[in-house]
C-alpha cells in the first residue's frame, strides 16, 4: 500500500543543521510520495486552497494513480516545518480528493494535538473529521504514550492481538494522559491556549511593525511562531540571524525550539498552564533578542 505525505520537508535546505530528516537514513519503503504543502508565505500572494489542494491532484495524474493510495498523511499544523498554517479551506479539500477515490485521510496531531491549537485537535479548525489521528506529545504531559485514533472500522480492521508493542497500553502513562485530559477541561486549558496565542500575536505584529526581519507572524492558539527574513521583499530566510537569537535568548534565561525548513522559525510552544506574568518575562527576552540582531547598537530590554 502506498502513502501521500504532504510534510514540507522535501523542500532544499539552506543550513546543514536541518539536513532533511531521512538523511542517512536509507534504505525507505519506496512507495511514499511527497507533495508540496500548503504555505502560504512562502508562495505568491492570492495562492489559494484550491491551487495547493491541485498538487495532489496533480501527483494522481503524474506520481501515483489514486487506486494504488491507501492513505494521505498530513500535518494540519506543520510542527518542525514551521508552524504552518494552511489556508482553512485546504484540508476539506484535500479530504474530498480523498474520498473521490475511497483514500484514507491521517491528520498527524502528534505536535498539534491535545489542546496546543486552542481546541483539542487542529483539525477542527479546518472542519474536518480525518479517519484516523496520530497524537503523541501533548496527550501525555511528559509521560511517554502515544496513540492511533480512528473509525472503528479501520481500528478493529487488524483483529484481536495483531497490534503490540514493548510498552503498549503502559498503565503509568495511561494513568498520566488521563490526568491531562482531566486537567485540560477542569483548568480550561483550550481557553487559556486561544488566549495565549492572542497574547503573543499582538506582542508579534509590534515586532513586525518595529523591525522588516519578523518577516511572518502565524500560528494557531498556543502553537504560534515567527518567521524571520533579511528582506521583508525577497522573504530571504535569516537562517543564522534566528540561530544568534536562540542563543541569546539561551544566555538570558530562555530556552527557544526554532523550527522551519530553513531554520528560520522561531516557535512558541509554552506549556498551557504558564502564568501571564512568565509568558510575558519570557516576550521580553525574544523581544530584547530580536532588538539586538535587528538594531545591534541599541541596548536590551525595552518592554514595559
Ligand atoms: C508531527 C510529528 N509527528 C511525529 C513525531 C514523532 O512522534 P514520536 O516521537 O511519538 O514517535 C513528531 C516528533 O517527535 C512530530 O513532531
Amino acid at each position: 500500500m502506498k502513502t501521500l505525505s504532504t510534510a514540507a520537508r522535501f523542500l532544499p535546505c539552506r543550513s546543514p543543521a536541518k539536513h532533511p530528516y531521512k538523511a542517512g537514513f536509507q534504505p525507505f519503503a519506496s512507495d511514499i510520495y511527497r507533495i508540496p504543502y500548503a504555505y502560504p508565505y512562502r508562495h505568491a500572494a492570492g495562492t489559494s486552497a484550491e491551487d495547493f489542494a491541485r498538487h495532489l491532484r496533480d501527483a494522481f495524474k503524474r506520481s501515483v494513480a489514486p487506486e494504488s493510495v491507501a492513505a494521505v498523511l498530513a500535518e494540519p499544523v506543520l510542527g518542525e516545518g514551521g508552524f504552518v498554517v494552511p489556508p482553512r479551506d485546504y484540508f476539506r479539500l484535500l479530504q474530498q480528493i480523498c474520498r473521490e477515490h475511497g483514500i484514507l485521510f491521517i491528520a498527524d496531531e502528534v505536535q498539534s494535538g491535545f489542546g496546543r491549537t486552542g481546541k483539542w485537535f487542529a483539525s477542527e479548525h479546518f472542519g474536518i473529521e480525518p479517519d484516523v489521528i496520530a497524537t503523541a506529545k501533548s496527550l501525555g504531559g511528559g509521560m511517554p504514550i502515544a496513540a492511533v485514533t480512528g473509525r472503528a472500522e479501520i481500528m478493529d480492521a487488524p483483529g484481536p492481538g495483531s497490534l503490540g508493542g514493548t510498552f503498549c497500553a503502559h498503565p503509568l502513562s495511561c494513568a498520566a494522559a488521563l490526568a491531562v485530559i482531566e486537567t485540560i477541561e477542569k483548568e480550561s486549558l483550550l481557553a487559556r491556549s486561544a488566549a495565549i496565542g492572542e497574547r503573543f500575536e499582538k506582542c508579534a505584529r509590534g515586532w513586525q511593525k518595529k523591525w522588516d526581519l519578523v518577516g511572518d507572524v502565524r500560528g494557531l492558539g498556543g502553537m504560534c511562531a515567527i518567521e524571520l527574513v533579511r528582506n521583508a521583499a525577497t522573504r530571504e530566510p535569516a537562517d543564522t540571524e534566528t540561530k544568534q537569537i536562540a542563543r541569546y535568548c539561551y544566555e538570558h534565561g530562555l530556552i527557544t525550539v526554532t523550527a522551519g525548513t530553513f531554520n528560520n522559525v522561531i516557535r512558541i510552544l509554552v506549556p498551557l498552564v504558564v502564568t501571564d506574568e512568565q509568558f510575558d518575562e519570557g516576550l521580553d527576552v525574544i523581544e530584547a533578542a530580536l532588538a539586538s540582531v535587528a538594531e545591534p547598537g541599541r541596548a536590551a530590554l525595552s518592554r514595559a
